[in-house]
């Protein structure tokens, strides 16, 4: 895939690709790589899915198929979202009907491997407890345990939030619960997140980052230290895993 940049530093290893194409496209090679990997090493392949535009790039590549080494059966792959909007998953914000529009209804994934955060019939904060019940179910948890996912993808808006996590908000300091549903005054809507420490705990996490827009936002979360935890998005360093920055080139257009 046509990538212009690969380095690596403090704020994790960036890659900057030519457009949002190409960087999809590497994206969902990581993804069958460490599939394969995992599924070889542990018998599945737990990955949690973010929401928006951007990923929906990578949704229809991995539908398409993705060439290479390393095959995996969509059997072994169980499948979370980081954030949802409380919508039903037929409304076109839901990120599982996103993902549900562009790959899983075009791969061999059963029912019994989607873990969609449990709406029905729940408002945000009940849903908010059932998905993180269901999480400490799927990986036997004991009671302040944190899940270590083998894969998490997640974006970043211009304002460096990343899957709920505003800045600014209770939501971002949580350091206990796994799932919270923080009231958004910006969005004058509730929301379902997955926390601080659970993305830290992952094997990988890979953000997927395009357009100019994010520019800055991007140069100050990866250069500038000043004001460590300023930006959502700077608090996600795993503690022992890989943090990759895939960029398409406008959104590296100022590092
Ligand atoms: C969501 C996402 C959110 C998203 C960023 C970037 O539910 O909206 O989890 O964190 O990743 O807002 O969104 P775009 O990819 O649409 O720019």
């Amino acid at each position: 895939m046509p990538i212009v940049s690969d380095s690596s530093g403090a704020a994790g290893n960036i890659r900057v690709f030519q457009d949002p194409d190409a960087l999809a496209q590497a994206a969902a090679e990581e993804f069958r790589r460490r599939a394969a990997a995992s599924i070889q090493e542990r018998g599945r392949f737990t990955v949690v899915l973010s929401g928006g535009s951007t990923p929906v790039r990578l949704f229809e590549k991995l539908a398409a198929g993705v060439p290479g080494k390393g095959e995996f059966s969509w059997s072994a792959v169980h499948l979370f979202w980081g954030d949802e909007r409380p919508v039903p998953f037929s409304h076109p914000e839901s990120n599982f009907g996103s993902a549900r529009a562009a790959l899983l209804s075009r791969v061999e994934i059963g029912p019994a491997n989607l873990h969609p955060v449990p709406l029905e019939g729940k408002d945000a904060a009940a849903a908010a407890i059932a998905y993180e019940k269901e999480i400490r179910s799927f990986f036997k948890l004991p009671e302040g345990r944190f899940p270590r996912f083998d894969l998490v993808f997640l974006g970043m808006g211009s304002d460096g939030h990343t899957a709920s996590l505003f800045p600014g908000t209770p939501a971002v300091q949580e350091s206990k619960r796994l799932v919270v549903a923080p009231w958004l005054e910006k969005l004058g809507n509730f929301r379902i997140t997955m926390t601080v420490p659970v993305f830290n705990q992952a094997r990988c996490v890979i953000f997927l980052v395009a357009g100019a827009g994010k520019a800055v936002t991007v140069r100050k979360v990866l250069e500038e230290e000043d004001r460590p935890g300023r930006f959502p998005a700077g608090l996600i360093r795993p503690a022992s895993g890989e943090l990759f920055w895939f960029l398409d080139r406008p959104a590296a257009g100022k590092i």
